[in-house]
Protein backbone atom coordinates (compact mmCIF):
# COMPACT_ATOMS: atom_id res chain seq x y z
CA UNK A 1 0.00 0.00 0.00
CA UNK A 2 1.36 3.95 -0.63
CA UNK A 3 1.85 5.77 2.14
CA UNK A 4 0.19 8.95 0.45
CA UNK A 5 -0.12 11.33 3.30
CA UNK A 6 1.48 11.62 6.97
CA UNK A 7 1.34 13.61 10.35
CA UNK A 8 4.65 14.44 11.05
CA UNK A 9 6.65 15.56 14.14
CA UNK A 10 9.35 17.28 15.67
CA UNK A 11 10.56 18.36 18.80
CA UNK A 12 14.19 17.87 18.34
CA UNK A 13 15.61 21.47 19.91
CA UNK A 14 13.40 23.98 20.91
CA UNK A 15 10.47 23.98 18.14
CA UNK A 16 7.59 21.95 18.56
CA UNK A 17 6.15 21.41 15.00
CA UNK A 18 3.25 19.20 13.46
CA UNK A 19 2.67 19.00 9.79
CA UNK A 20 0.80 16.87 7.07
CA UNK A 21 2.49 16.28 4.27
CA UNK A 22 1.87 14.44 1.10
CA UNK A 23 4.26 11.97 -0.86
CA UNK A 24 5.08 14.00 -3.44
CA UNK A 25 6.12 16.83 -0.70
CA UNK A 26 3.62 19.13 -0.80
CA UNK A 27 2.68 20.33 2.92
CA UNK A 28 -1.08 20.56 3.26
CA UNK A 29 -0.49 22.07 6.57
CA UNK A 30 2.05 23.01 9.34
CA UNK A 31 2.00 24.54 12.26
CA UNK A 32 5.05 25.29 15.01
CA UNK A 33 4.90 26.69 18.14
CA UNK A 34 8.72 28.52 19.00
CA UNK A 35 9.83 28.63 22.70
CA UNK A 36 12.36 31.76 21.86
CA UNK A 37 11.08 33.55 25.22
CA UNK A 38 10.91 30.56 27.28
CA UNK A 39 15.05 30.32 26.39
CA UNK A 40 15.63 34.09 26.10
CA UNK A 41 16.72 35.10 29.45
CA UNK A 42 19.07 32.10 29.32
CA UNK A 43 20.89 32.93 26.33
CA UNK A 44 20.72 29.28 24.86
CA UNK A 45 18.46 26.30 24.81
CA UNK A 46 17.58 24.87 28.69
CA UNK A 47 16.84 20.79 27.62
CA UNK A 48 14.14 20.76 30.66
CA UNK A 49 12.55 23.69 29.58
CA UNK A 50 12.42 22.55 26.07
CA UNK A 51 11.07 19.05 26.80
CA UNK A 52 8.07 20.75 28.96
CA UNK A 53 7.39 23.04 26.67
CA UNK A 54 7.00 20.34 24.20
CA UNK A 55 4.83 18.20 26.14
CA UNK A 56 2.56 21.36 26.60
CA UNK A 57 2.04 22.39 23.41
CA UNK A 58 2.13 18.72 21.26
CA UNK A 59 -1.41 17.59 21.38
CA UNK A 60 -2.93 21.11 20.67
CA UNK A 61 -0.58 21.10 17.92
CA UNK A 62 -1.85 17.80 16.72
CA UNK A 63 -5.43 18.89 17.07
CA UNK A 64 -5.17 22.18 15.26
CA UNK A 65 -3.45 20.80 12.39
CA UNK A 66 -5.60 18.09 11.60
CA UNK A 67 -8.97 20.72 12.44
CA UNK A 68 -7.57 23.45 10.14
CA UNK A 69 -6.80 21.06 6.86
CA UNK A 70 -9.78 19.45 7.47
CA UNK A 71 -8.72 15.63 7.84
CA UNK A 72 -8.82 13.73 10.11
CA UNK A 73 -6.83 10.20 11.36
CA UNK A 74 -8.92 8.34 8.77
CA UNK A 75 -7.17 10.51 6.38
CA UNK A 76 -3.80 9.78 7.82
CA UNK A 77 -1.48 6.74 6.50
CA UNK A 78 0.93 6.67 8.83
CA UNK A 79 3.14 9.03 11.37
CA UNK A 80 6.68 10.31 11.31
CA UNK A 81 8.96 11.72 13.63
CA UNK A 82 12.20 12.83 14.72
CA UNK A 83 13.64 10.48 16.66
CA UNK A 84 17.73 11.46 15.89
CA UNK A 85 19.99 13.11 16.39
CA UNK A 86 18.75 16.04 19.53
CA UNK A 87 17.83 16.86 22.77
CA UNK A 88 17.30 13.73 24.39
CA UNK A 89 14.07 14.57 26.40
CA UNK A 90 12.55 16.89 23.77
CA UNK A 91 13.31 14.04 20.95
CA UNK A 92 11.54 11.15 23.61
CA UNK A 93 8.46 13.80 24.21
CA UNK A 94 7.88 13.45 20.09
CA UNK A 95 8.76 9.86 20.28
CA UNK A 96 6.03 9.03 22.55
CA UNK A 97 3.36 10.77 21.17
CA UNK A 98 4.13 9.52 18.02
CA UNK A 99 4.24 5.64 19.09
CA UNK A 100 1.32 6.19 21.12
CA UNK A 101 -1.22 7.92 18.15
CA UNK A 102 0.34 4.82 16.13
CA UNK A 103 -1.12 2.37 18.49
CA UNK A 104 -4.51 4.33 18.95
CA UNK A 105 -4.84 4.81 15.60
CA UNK A 106 -3.77 1.87 14.07
CA UNK A 107 -0.97 3.52 11.96
CA UNK A 108 2.77 2.72 10.52
CA UNK A 109 5.36 4.92 11.74
CA UNK A 110 8.99 6.05 11.22
CA UNK A 111 11.86 7.58 13.11
CA UNK A 112 13.15 9.86 10.49
CA UNK A 113 16.86 11.78 11.52
CA UNK A 114 16.64 15.56 11.46
CA UNK A 115 19.45 16.24 9.09
CA UNK A 116 17.28 13.97 6.13
CA UNK A 117 14.43 16.01 7.00
CA UNK A 118 16.88 19.29 6.19
CA UNK A 119 18.24 17.81 3.34
CA UNK A 120 14.68 17.46 1.69
CA UNK A 121 13.67 20.08 2.73
CA UNK A 122 14.52 22.35 -0.31
CA UNK A 123 12.06 19.72 -2.15
CA UNK A 124 9.13 20.58 -0.36
CA UNK A 125 6.54 22.76 -2.43
CA UNK A 126 2.99 24.26 -1.49
CA UNK A 127 0.93 27.59 -2.78
CA UNK A 128 3.43 29.86 -2.44
CA UNK A 129 6.85 27.83 -3.18
CA UNK A 130 7.61 25.13 -5.76
CA UNK A 131 11.69 23.36 -5.47
CA UNK A 132 13.65 23.44 -8.48
CA UNK A 133 13.89 20.49 -10.80
CA UNK A 134 16.71 18.71 -9.89
CA UNK A 135 18.47 15.45 -10.70
CA UNK A 136 20.58 13.05 -8.58
CA UNK A 137 23.61 13.73 -7.34
CA UNK A 138 22.94 16.72 -5.82
CA UNK A 139 25.30 18.83 -3.10
CA UNK A 140 23.21 19.48 0.39
CA UNK A 141 25.15 22.12 2.45
CA UNK A 142 23.15 21.79 5.87
CA UNK A 143 23.92 24.38 7.92
CA UNK A 144 21.98 24.87 11.55
CA UNK A 145 22.68 25.78 15.07
CA UNK A 146 23.92 22.20 15.55
CA UNK A 147 25.09 20.95 12.21
CA UNK A 148 26.96 22.13 9.78
CA UNK A 149 28.01 19.23 6.85
CA UNK A 150 28.58 19.04 3.56
CA UNK A 151 26.44 16.11 1.70
CA UNK A 152 26.76 14.37 -1.63
CA UNK A 153 23.35 12.81 -2.23
CA UNK A 154 23.86 10.26 -4.82
CA UNK A 155 20.87 8.08 -4.65
CA UNK A 156 17.44 8.44 -3.09
CA UNK A 157 19.05 7.18 0.88
CA UNK A 158 22.77 7.94 -0.19
CA UNK A 159 24.14 10.07 1.61
CA UNK A 160 27.74 11.09 1.46
CA UNK A 161 29.62 13.40 4.21
CA UNK A 162 31.87 15.47 2.03
CA UNK A 163 32.86 17.61 5.39
CA UNK A 164 31.81 18.35 8.45
CA UNK A 165 32.71 20.89 11.24
CA UNK A 166 35.21 20.04 13.78
CA UNK A 167 34.12 22.23 16.59
CA UNK A 168 31.26 24.96 16.08
CA UNK A 169 28.35 24.74 13.94
CA UNK A 170 27.61 27.98 12.01
CA UNK A 171 24.59 28.80 13.29
CA UNK A 172 26.57 28.39 16.64
CA UNK A 173 29.00 31.04 15.70
CA UNK A 174 26.06 33.11 15.31
CA UNK A 175 24.67 33.05 18.44
CA UNK A 176 27.79 33.40 19.73
CA UNK A 177 28.41 36.81 18.54
CA UNK A 178 24.85 37.51 18.94
CA UNK A 179 25.23 36.73 22.89
CA UNK A 180 28.73 38.67 23.16
CA UNK A 181 26.79 41.80 21.55
CA UNK A 182 23.83 41.42 23.33
CA UNK A 183 21.58 41.36 20.44
CA UNK A 184 19.16 38.64 21.46
CA UNK A 185 18.43 34.94 21.22
CA UNK A 186 18.53 32.91 18.67
CA UNK A 187 21.14 35.14 17.18
CA UNK A 188 21.65 34.25 13.75
CA UNK A 189 18.46 36.67 12.73
CA UNK A 190 19.97 39.71 14.99
CA UNK A 191 23.71 39.44 13.26
CA UNK A 192 21.52 39.09 9.98
CA UNK A 193 19.51 41.98 9.96
CA UNK A 194 22.10 44.21 12.22
CA UNK A 195 24.74 43.19 8.99
CA UNK A 196 23.22 45.05 6.41
CA UNK A 197 23.98 48.46 8.28
CA UNK A 198 27.40 47.46 9.10
CA UNK A 199 30.73 47.55 6.55
CA UNK A 200 31.65 43.94 5.87
CA UNK A 201 35.22 45.26 5.23
CA UNK A 202 35.84 46.74 8.14
CA UNK A 203 37.21 43.73 10.50
CA UNK A 204 39.34 40.90 8.80
CA UNK A 205 37.68 37.48 10.62
CA UNK A 206 39.69 34.84 10.01
CA UNK A 207 38.42 31.71 7.80
CA UNK A 208 38.85 28.10 9.39
CA UNK A 209 40.33 25.82 7.69
CA UNK A 210 41.14 27.24 4.40
CA UNK A 211 44.04 25.30 2.84
CA UNK A 212 43.49 24.05 -0.81
CA UNK A 213 43.30 20.78 0.97
CA UNK A 214 40.90 21.18 3.99
CA UNK A 215 37.55 19.66 2.93
CA UNK A 216 35.89 20.46 7.04
CA UNK A 217 34.48 23.47 8.35
CA UNK A 218 36.11 25.15 11.71
CA UNK A 219 34.10 28.43 13.08
CA UNK A 220 35.62 28.14 16.76
CA UNK A 221 39.02 30.52 15.42
CA UNK A 222 36.34 32.90 14.78
CA UNK A 223 34.65 33.35 17.97
CA UNK A 224 37.88 33.71 19.56
CA UNK A 225 38.98 36.51 17.00
CA UNK A 226 35.26 38.64 18.20
CA UNK A 227 35.63 38.28 21.92
CA UNK A 228 39.45 39.88 21.51
CA UNK A 229 38.21 42.32 19.42
CA UNK A 230 35.26 43.60 20.82
CA UNK A 231 37.48 43.85 24.55
CA UNK A 232 39.20 46.50 22.51
CA UNK A 233 36.39 48.19 20.70
CA UNK A 234 32.99 50.05 21.89
CA UNK A 235 30.22 47.75 21.76
CA UNK A 236 27.44 50.23 22.75
CA UNK A 237 28.13 52.42 19.73
CA UNK A 238 25.31 50.91 16.86
CA UNK A 239 27.53 51.53 13.83
CA UNK A 240 30.34 49.59 15.62
CA UNK A 241 28.26 46.80 16.20
CA UNK A 242 27.30 46.56 12.51
CA UNK A 243 30.77 46.75 10.93
CA UNK A 244 31.70 43.64 13.36
CA UNK A 245 28.41 41.59 12.48
CA UNK A 246 28.66 42.40 8.90
CA UNK A 247 32.28 41.32 8.50
CA UNK A 248 31.76 38.33 10.99
CA UNK A 249 28.71 37.09 8.74
CA UNK A 250 30.82 37.22 5.67
CA UNK A 251 33.44 35.66 7.11
CA UNK A 252 30.98 32.42 8.33
CA UNK A 253 29.44 32.86 4.55
CA UNK A 254 32.53 33.19 2.90
CA UNK A 255 34.13 29.64 4.92
CA UNK A 256 30.57 27.88 3.78
CA UNK A 257 30.83 28.92 0.13
CA UNK A 258 34.41 28.17 -0.15
CA UNK A 259 33.53 24.73 0.38
CA UNK A 260 30.77 24.15 -1.35
CA UNK A 261 32.39 26.04 -4.61
CA UNK A 262 35.25 23.78 -3.79
CA UNK A 263 33.28 20.08 -3.58
CA UNK A 264 30.67 21.76 -6.73
CA UNK A 265 34.00 22.14 -9.13
CA UNK A 266 36.00 19.21 -7.88
CA UNK A 267 33.31 16.63 -8.44
CA UNK A 268 31.44 18.69 -11.37
CA UNK A 269 28.19 18.62 -9.72
CA UNK A 270 25.94 21.29 -10.63
CA UNK A 271 22.79 20.77 -8.55
CA UNK A 272 23.34 22.55 -5.49
CA UNK A 273 20.89 22.20 -2.00
CA UNK A 274 21.46 24.70 0.97
CA UNK A 275 19.41 23.96 3.89
CA UNK A 276 19.23 24.48 7.77
CA UNK A 277 18.56 27.25 9.98
CA UNK A 278 21.68 29.14 8.54
CA UNK A 279 20.31 29.38 4.96
CA UNK A 280 17.61 31.41 5.99
CA UNK A 281 20.76 34.23 6.46
CA UNK A 282 20.42 36.82 3.70
CA UNK A 283 23.88 37.24 2.66
CA UNK A 284 24.58 33.33 2.29
CA UNK A 285 21.49 33.24 -0.19
CA UNK A 286 22.35 36.07 -2.38
CA UNK A 287 26.01 35.23 -2.56
CA UNK A 288 24.69 31.60 -3.58
CA UNK A 289 22.32 33.42 -5.99
CA UNK A 290 25.54 34.97 -7.53
CA UNK A 291 27.64 32.34 -7.92
CA UNK A 292 24.70 30.21 -9.14
CA UNK A 293 23.78 32.41 -11.54
CA UNK A 294 27.48 32.66 -12.77
CA UNK A 295 28.05 29.38 -13.01
CA UNK A 296 25.18 27.42 -14.40
CA UNK A 297 24.39 25.77 -10.97
CA UNK A 298 20.97 24.59 -9.83
CA UNK A 299 20.10 25.77 -6.51
CA UNK A 300 17.75 25.04 -4.46
CA UNK A 301 17.22 27.18 -0.95
CA UNK A 302 14.01 26.76 1.20
CA UNK A 303 11.71 29.47 1.29
CA UNK A 304 12.69 30.82 5.04
CA UNK A 305 9.66 28.36 6.39
CA UNK A 306 11.18 25.39 6.15
CA UNK A 307 15.04 26.61 6.48
CA UNK A 308 14.71 26.56 10.50
CA UNK A 309 13.23 23.29 11.98
CA UNK A 310 9.47 22.65 10.88
CA UNK A 311 7.67 18.87 11.13
CA UNK A 312 7.07 19.28 7.21
CA UNK A 313 10.57 18.24 6.29
CA UNK A 314 10.55 15.54 8.42
CA UNK A 315 6.99 14.12 6.90
CA UNK A 316 8.64 13.88 3.73
CA UNK A 317 11.68 12.76 4.66
CA UNK A 318 9.48 9.62 6.41
CA UNK A 319 7.14 9.57 3.44
CA UNK A 320 10.11 8.84 1.08
CA UNK A 321 11.64 6.01 3.50
CA UNK A 322 7.71 4.40 4.44
CA UNK A 323 7.01 4.08 0.33
CA UNK A 324 10.16 2.81 0.36
CA UNK A 325 9.44 -0.24 2.81
CA UNK A 326 11.04 1.03 5.67
CA UNK A 327 8.93 1.34 8.98
CA UNK A 328 9.77 1.71 12.56
CA UNK A 329 8.98 -0.74 15.58
CA UNK A 330 7.70 0.50 18.70
CA UNK A 331 11.30 -0.31 20.21
CA UNK A 332 12.20 2.32 18.70
CA UNK A 333 14.15 5.01 20.62
CA UNK A 334 15.87 8.71 20.49
CA UNK A 335 19.50 8.67 20.01
CA UNK A 336 20.52 12.27 20.77
CA UNK A 337 23.67 11.50 18.88
CA UNK A 338 23.08 10.09 15.92
CA UNK A 339 24.69 11.15 12.34
CA UNK A 340 23.06 10.77 8.96
O1 LIG B 1 17.82 24.35 11.72
P1 LIG B 1 17.62 25.13 12.96
O2 LIG B 1 16.29 25.80 13.17
O3 LIG B 1 17.87 24.26 14.24
C1 LIG B 1 18.88 23.29 14.33
O4 LIG B 1 18.69 22.18 13.78
O5 LIG B 1 19.92 23.65 14.92
O6 LIG B 1 18.79 26.23 13.01
C2 LIG B 1 18.85 27.18 14.04
C3 LIG B 1 20.07 28.06 13.79
C4 LIG B 1 20.36 29.01 14.94
O7 LIG B 1 21.72 28.94 15.26
C5 LIG B 1 19.99 30.38 14.36
O8 LIG B 1 20.73 31.45 14.91
C6 LIG B 1 20.33 30.18 12.89
O9 LIG B 1 19.86 28.87 12.61
N1 LIG B 1 19.66 31.15 12.01
C7 LIG B 1 20.33 32.06 11.27
C8 LIG B 1 19.35 32.86 10.65
N2 LIG B 1 18.12 32.41 11.01
C9 LIG B 1 18.33 31.36 11.85
N3 LIG B 1 21.65 32.26 11.11
C10 LIG B 1 22.02 33.26 10.29
N4 LIG B 1 21.15 34.09 9.67
C11 LIG B 1 19.82 33.92 9.81
N5 LIG B 1 18.96 34.74 9.18
ZN1 LIG C 1 17.55 21.61 12.41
Amino acid sequence: MKIEKVLAIESSCDDTSVAIVQKDGQVIKVLSAAQIQAHSPFGGVVPEIASRNHSIKILPLIDAVLKESHLNKDDIDGIAVTSEPGLIGALLVGVVVAKSLALAWDKPFIGVNHLEGHIWAPFLSDNKYQPPKMNLPFLSLAVSGGHTTLYKVSGNFEYETLGTTIDDAAGEAFDKLAKLLHLGFPGGIYVDKLSKKGDLTKYPFPIGLNKKTDTNFSFSGLKTSAINLIQKLDIENESTKADICASYQEAIVDALMLKLIRQSEKLQIKNVTITGGVSANSRLREKAGEWASKNNITLGIPPLRYCTDNAAMIGFAGIRRMNNGEFSNHSLTPQPRASL
